[in-house]
């Protein structure tokens, strides 16, 4: 079934950037995570897999890993994000056989049908229209084929000792995307949104990173290195945009700090796989 490709959508600020740091960021999410979301993704030897936004392909040396024999295509529509992830999966995975291609989710330089599987992670949530983005990958997939899409959610952000100033502070950083045409609470609304895309057999599993003292790799590598981290790197357009004051901001990065050393943190990821779904058969008449 052809699905018919929605026309473009003005591009608007990503809230993350491209800054270097952010670079090593998105490196340390997705290797402390790994295991949290990458399990049970694992695509079979001669599939074509489309991974759209890699970013810096911090997900992309996981998916060659854990597929070794699969074709992957990685696409984003930022060219200095693909040449570093280029350099990265040349580093990490010396022997990759894959494509690059700079290109934006609405308008994807595929044919139809031509991918049996596409990944998703972290993209939907800083797009002003997901259900149109996910219509597009829909398009490209073969009928039978599917869809894995990771989104995070920041409401589910909860932790102590808790701090009025630091829920202060991630109130800003849930401004500041939405203000971008983002949606930081998306991975509530994935089951919702693929169906009204056109997807059948959802499956929407949360996926919680809960760290404490006994358990520092996740307190250092998420807690501090990828959540506080994100919310710290909006300081200059939180305080450009008076949300807040720069000594409540303190405070309240302060109190997500003393959280990653001594405290507890939970957060949810929602990770959901979803079916292109295939034409219904055109039935002969049985002679009579
Ligand atoms: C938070 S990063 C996630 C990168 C990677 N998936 C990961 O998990 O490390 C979001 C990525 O989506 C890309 N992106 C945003 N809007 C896009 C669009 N309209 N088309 C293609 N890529 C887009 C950005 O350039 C950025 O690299």
């Amino acid at each position: 079934m052809e699905t018919a490709r929605p026309g473009p959508v003005p591009t608007v600020d990503y809230v993350h950037g491209y800054s270097r740091r952010e670079g090593r960021r998105l490196g340390d999410q997705a290797d402390t995570l790994a295991r949290l979301l990458h399990d049970g993704t694992s695509y079979p030897a001669g599939s074509r897999v489309l991974e759209i936004g890699c970013g810096v392909g911090a997900q992309t040396v996981h998916l060659l890993r854990s597929s070794p024999g699969a074709h992957i295509v990685a696409a984003d529509r930022s060219e200095e994000s693909l040449a570093r992830a280029r350099a990265h999966v040349a580093a990490a995975v010396p022997d990759a056989r894959m494509e690059w291609h700079r290109a934006d989710v609405y308008d994807l330089p595929f044919a139809d049908g031509e991918f049996d599987h596409v990944f998703v992670c972290f993209v939907l949530e800083h797009l002003p229209a997901p259900r149109q983005a996910l219509a597009v990958l829909r398009s490209v997939l073969r009928p039978g084929g599917t869809l894995t899409v990771i989104e995070g959610d920041h409401g589910s952000a909860f932790f102590h000792p808790d701090s009025l100033y630091a829920r202060a502070a991630i109130e800003c950083q849930i401004s500041l995307q939405t203000a971008a045409g983002g949606n930081p609470l998306l991975g509530r609304e994935l089951h919702p949104l693929l169906t009204g895309a056109g997807y059948e057999d959802v499956e929407v599993r949360p996926r919680t990173v809960y760290a404490d003292r006994t358990r520092p790799a996740l307190a250092e590598g998420f807690t501090r290195d990828t959540f506080t981290a994100m919310v710290e790197a909006v300081r200059g357009d939180a305080l450009a945009a008076a949300l807040i004051t720069s000594a409540d901001w303190d405070r309240g990065i302060a109190d997500l700090h003393r959280t990653a050393r001594e405290g507890t943190f939970h957060y949810t990821f929602f990770k959901a796989t979803a079916v292109n779904p295939s034409p219904p058969s055109a039935t002969k008449p049985s002679p009579v």
